[in-house]
């Protein structure tokens, strides 16, 4: 199909709803839709126009070959729920980034648009501790314009010994649209999925996943590659995993989503410290920085999770950072300005050093913060807008 034929059809309903739209007539849409193609005069009021119908084009997508992805902008995303990596094709992925993308480019700050989510209620539900993820998810509720509010487990009756299903039934009465869970199980989201009439997203479930900082960490470095002029794609980008993978729900759903984008992606960590199936995700796993490292243009460090480790799984922390940590010198057996991540919080001067994770030029750990709360509005806004789309 033609960008023409699929920006008429699929953004705007078909040609006549398209001409009123545009304040056209319906002859010359006709005209655009049979020749495949649109005068570039017209290509900004059409990007305007496209908003309000939650598609976020750019002038690219106005060329023959960009059609697929114009066919794959806000309006395609159909997922009730984002529990795992897995659950989205490749036209989700770039729905949530590209949505995520237009929000960093607003300036959350500034944006002054709260009507996405007016009239919805999100309500946080967080087993575990949070900083970054519970403050950004109520942040990214509050600029669209949600009600939002933050269970404190700790005050809440789950304290008082009532189970997970029963939580669900409670809230569930309170006809939330949007549930954003974390739990130290795997697969306790997904469990109050099948329990609730609403929207549920995981926000880290045990070891198992942490899709919406894999999707933040994507768009942080789309955004890094650019900033430097370079193209800003993953794909073909060698992406090195490093430290505690066997605890990590964040490593397991980036390894996923940057497989999916077609990076190279290598795990490095001790023996101790990686899954027993590792050969069955798709990765190149080594145990030696220096090796591992070579010609990486990404190293995304992980935290120790000392407090999921039933036994010693390593001698000691001085130790662990002598083979493991990234300081300068293991920096540089990665490829010459290689960017450096943490999803956080850090242990300093176990898994890194302060001076490569506070150094501006290499460490993108602060933007990881900051794309955080832009890439959850773009989560939610897709999942209120699936909503929307199923009930209309
Ligand atoms: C991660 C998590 O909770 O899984 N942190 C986060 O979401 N910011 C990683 C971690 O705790 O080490």
């Amino acid at each position: 199909m033609s960008y023409a034929k699929s920006i008429i059809d699929d953004i705007f309903g078909g040609i006549r709803p398209a001409a009123r739209a545009l304040d056209r007539s319906a002859s010359t849409i006709q005209g655009w839709h049979e020749a495949g193609t649109i005068p570039q005069k017209h290509w900004n009021d059409i990007i305007e126009a496209a908003k309000a119908h939650d598609a976020y084009l750019t002038p690219q997508d106005f060329f023959e070959s960009a059609a697929p992805a114009a066919a794959s902008f806000g309006y395609g995303f159909k997922q009730p729920h984002c529990l795992s990596i897995d659950d989205f094709h490749r036209p989700d992925i770039e729905t949530l980034l590209s949505l995520g993308d237009h929000y960093l480019d607003l300036g959350v700050q500034k944006n002054p648009d709260r009507s996405t989510l007016r009239g919805k209620t999100l309500i946080n539900l967080f087993f575990e501790n949070s900083t970054r993820t519970e403050k950004s998810f109520e942040l990214a509720g509050k600029r669209l314009g949600a009600d939002v509010i933050s269970m404190q487990v700790a005050t809440s009756s789950v304290k008082k010994g009532e189970t997970l299903l029963d939580t669900a039934a409670t809230l569930n009465a309170m006809n939330p649209d949007i549930l954003v869970v974390r739990h130290g199980s795997s697969g306790a989201p997904a469990l109050l999925a099948q329990k609730v009439g609403c929207s549920v997203v995981n926000a880290g479930d045990g070891m198992h996943a942490h899709p919406t900082q894999a999707l933040l960490d994507a768009l942080t470095l789309r955004r890094a590659f650019a900033a430097k002029g370079e193209d800003g794609q993953i794909d073909g980008r060698r992406i090195a995993i490093c430290g505690d993978i066997l605890h990590s729900r964040v490593a397991r759903s980036n390894v996923k989503l940057l497989n999916r984008l077609g990076a190279e992606v290598r795990l490095i960590g001790p023996p101790t410290l990686l899954p027993t199936d590792v050969d069955r995700w798709g990765v190149e796993v080594f145990h030696d920085m220096e090796k591992g490292l070579d010609g990486c243009d990404v190293i995304m460090m992980l935290r120790l999770q000392l407090e999921r480790m039933s036994g010693a799984f390593v001698p000691s922390k001085r130790e662990y950072f002598h083979f493991y940590g990234l300081d300068r010198a293991k920096l540089a057996f990665a490829k010459d300005g290689a960017f450096v991540m943490h999803p956080g919080p850090m242990n300093r001067g176990v898994e890194i050093s302060s001076d490569v994770a506070d150094d501006p030029e290499v460490s993108l750990i602060t933007q990881q913060v900051e794309t955080g709360v832009a890439m959850r509005m773009g989560i939610l806004h897709a999942l209120s807008a699936a909503q929307d789309g199923a009930s209309s």
